[in-house]
């Protein structure tokens, strides 16, 4: 009995080191199996009561037992004690904290040249004109014929488009080379008075750094009662003010288009250098930026938008969108507007 006695005392104190150490359900469990299962300790112990004597086994037997159960409420005890930790590490892990700022999104935005247009047409929109758009497949007759270019008129090499295969009707389709047929008709679907902005794609068989097959421009035209060319030239400063955010020098050149007489060119200081950098790669030195062509409409266009000259008169200018843009945005090569890598935009610029 006296060794019963401590081979109790032995399993008790290796259990209660083994108890100490575990430190997960799983690590329990293995130590239960190691005093408690089959082959445990504990069931070794309890197998050997059949050695002792019919008087030893009653007593040996009930401490065996007492044990066990002892063992065994530590073990549940113990247990509930690792279940509440274990799931409350699990927890906090999957702890999602809905107070968190999201991640967010990369910001979207318009393209340069339509945000270029929409300043535009909104500043024009200011000073009381609309919107009016046109085909960019176009009829030779409103590209061409209607704005005085008939088809020996040395303009149309400037102008060289895209013609489609000539399919026996009577007017040639092409892709339009301006947006003026847009006047023409604006002229013929509403008459006098009228104030209309025109912007849209053009096309020409150009391609160079500074030249695109496809490019963009805006058209105004203005047609109502004794207009004067100071209408035009003070409509254009508010335009180009307005766009650039400051007071700009301009100059008025003399020039010629075939559908406005007279015609002029309009320069503005460059918004660059302001002239003052004789090496300034966007005026080249000049100090000037030729921004806009444009004149009064000449008497024969009023007439094909169906108008009565000696009554109306008006004027028109047209501007290309992209170069515009890249001058108010330094952008400094036509193309990065046109082929889709936005890493140029995000990167300040030179990737
Ligand atoms: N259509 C001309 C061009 O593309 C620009 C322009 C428009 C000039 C209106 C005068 C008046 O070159």
């Amino acid at each position: 009995m006296g060794d019963l006695k401590t081979q109790v005392e032995d399993v008790r104190s290796s259990f209660g080191a083994a108890m100490a150490s575990a430190n997960s359900t799983d690590s329990l469990q293995e130590l239960k199996v190691r005093f408690l299962g089959r082959k445990g300790t504990l069931t070794a112990l309890l197998k050997s009561l059949g050695s002792f004597s019919p008087e030893e086994r009653p007593l040996a037997g009930e401490a065996l037992n007492e044990l066990r159960d002892e063992l065994e409420r530590k073990i549940d005890r113990k247990k509930q004690e690792l279940i509440q930790t274990e799931d409350a590490a699990a927890e906090a892990e999957d702890k999602i904290d809905v107070t968190m700022p999201s991640r967010g999104r990369p910001r979207g935005a318009f393209h340069p040249v339509a945000q270029t247009m929409h300043e535009i047409v909104g500043i024009m929109q200011g000073i009381g004109y609309s919107v009016a758009l046109g085909p960019e497949i176009e009829e030779d007759y409103y590209n061409f014929e209607c704005l005085n270019i008939p088809p020996w008129h040395p303009a149309r090499d400037m102008q060289d488009t895209f013609y489609f295969p000539d399919d026996g009707r009577e007017r040639r389709t092409l892709l339009r080379t301006h947006t003026s047929p847009v006047q023409i008709r604006a002229m013929l679907q509403y008459g006098a008075p009228l104030r209309i902005v025109c912007p849209g794609k053009v096309y020409r068989r150009d391609n160079d750094p500074t030249h695109s097959p496809m490019f963009n421009q805006i058209e105004g035209l203005l047609i109502e009662k004794d207009v004067s060319f100071s209408v035009l030239k003070g409509s254009l400063r508010e335009l180009m003010n307005g766009f650039f955010g400051r007071e700009l020098k301009n100059r008025f050149r003399a020039s010629y288009f075939p559908f406005t007489e007279p015609s002029m060119e309009l320069d503005i200081e460059c918004v660059e250098c302001s002239g003052k950098n004789s090496g300034c790669r966007v005026c080249k030195g000049t100090g000037w930026l030729e921004v806009c062509g444009m004149g009064m409409v000449h008497p024969s266009v009023v007439r094909s938008g169906g108008i009565d000259p000696e009554k109306y008169n008006g004027f028109a200018f047209g501007m290309g969108l992209d170069r515009m843009a890249m001058l108010k945005y330094g952008i400094n090569d036509l193309r990065y507007l046109f082929n889709g890598n936005v890493s140029y935009f995000l990167s300040g610029r030179d990737a």
